[in-house]
């Protein structure tokens, strides 16, 4: 192929022809860049003729810049003419064709719901982050030392009976499915006992999760249910403390105007033990008729009471110089409460439907 040269004013013309003709011709900006490499690229005959320039006599030059010059003016005009006209097609042709016709119908599937359990759980347990507590979780299946003998269960205490339990087989395993969260109260101090006795730091945890008792399931009862159990150990705290931190956490669950009140009970883990009771919520206690209190004014939340020394003393804890609290409720009660569930069946039943009335609150 013979070269172009700058000196050819009609060569030039005819490679810028061929070149604004390709141009024109392209119907992509794909095929627009192929046709500027081809007729604008370095290797392109219009830009060796330009190179060539410099190799001429300096009396050709100047006519042969002018031509070289005008052509890169032209070329460099149709291109920038040519991008923007297919550019424009480009940008209206992807307007139609990725448009999206969002009024159309989705196809909706079914989607799941949180368990109302598992987000008052949650909501409880932040009670007392907020407060500086911290959440501690121990294992379902449980060794009977952690779930009794710790708790201050003589071997062949009734109060063993008090609760009953499932055993894991063979009976020597020492094992069963934890009646309460209290082994977590144990294993909790255990794990923290340095950092008190050393470091002076209080234990304050809540201890949520399953637990297991061989009931039947009934409109109150389910073998499976949920307890949340708090537990704090520090020096001088008594039973004030016990008490108002009952009473911010019912008022964080019920609303402000919720009342408690303690009455004696028993548990081999506390002394003195206490039921803990609300002020039913329904009657205000004004209802002799109430079907939620059954007339009492109360209704039964949960139990606590000081840590029995014993207890302390199986976590490696000196009750001389630290006393603790503790406190237990059920979630399931709590939920029947607070929302007006009244039978624990549709708790544990699985239908979602149950589970969406309670929305998607985390
Ligand atoms: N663990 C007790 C129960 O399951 C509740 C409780 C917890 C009582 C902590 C006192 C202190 O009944």
């Amino acid at each position: 192929m013979t070269s172009l040269s700058p000196l050819d004013p009609a060569g030039v013309d005819a490679a810028v022809e061929a070149a604004l003709a390709a141009y024109a011709a392209a119907t992509t900006l794909d095929d627009l860049k192929e046709a500027r490499l081809a007729h604008s690229g370095d290797k392109a005959p219009l830009s060796l003729a330009n190179r060539e320039i410099k190799e001429l006599a300096p009396s050709d030059k100047a006519a042969a810049g002018k031509t070289m010059g005008a052509a890169r003016g032209r070329l460099g005009a149709a291109l920038a003419a040519r991008t923007a006209e297919l550019e424009a097609e480009r940008d209206a042709r992807v307007l139609v064709e990725e448009a999206v016709d969002i009024t159309l119908p989705v196809e909706r599937g079914a989607v799941g719901a949180r368990h109302p359990l598992e987000s008052l759980q949650e909501r409880m347990c932040d009670v007392f982050v907020s407060m500086g507590w911290e959440v501690a979780e121990g294992p379902e299946m449980e060794a009977e030392w952690f779930n009794f003998d710790a708790l201050n269960f003589d071997p062949d205490h009734p109060a063993r009976e008090m609760q009953d339990t499932f055993f894991i087989e063979p009976p020597s395993s020492g094992l069963l499915l934890r009646t309460h969260t209290s082994p977590v109260q144990v294993r909790a101090a255990l794990e923290r006992r340095d950092a008190l006795v050393h470091q002076g730091r209080g234990i304050y945890v809540v201890c949520p999760g399953k637990t297991f008792r061989t009931d039947e399931l009934d409109a109150t009862h389910t073998p499976v249910f949920h307890q949340i159990e708090g537990l704090a150990i520090d020096k001088g705290l008594t039973m004030a403390h016990l008490k108002g931190t009952l009473d911010h956490f019912a008022r964080a669950m019920f609303g402000p105007d919720a009342v408690t009140r303690l009455r004696p009970s028993f548990f081999p883990f506390t002394e003195p033990s206490a039921e803990m009771d609300l002020r039913c919520f329904v009657c205000g206690g004004d209802d002799a008729e109430c079907r939620t209190c059954r007339g009492t004014g109360w209704i039964e939340w949960g139990g606590c009471g000081m840590t029995h020394p014993n207890v302390l003393v199986a976590a490696g804890i000196d009750p001389e110089l630290y006393t603790a609290f503790a406190f237990g409720m059920g979630i399931e009660r709590t939920l029947m409460f607070r929302h007006g569930v009244a039978d624990m069946r549709d708790m544990v039943e699985g239908d979602v439907r149950f589970s969406q009335q309670f929305g998607m609150e985390i």
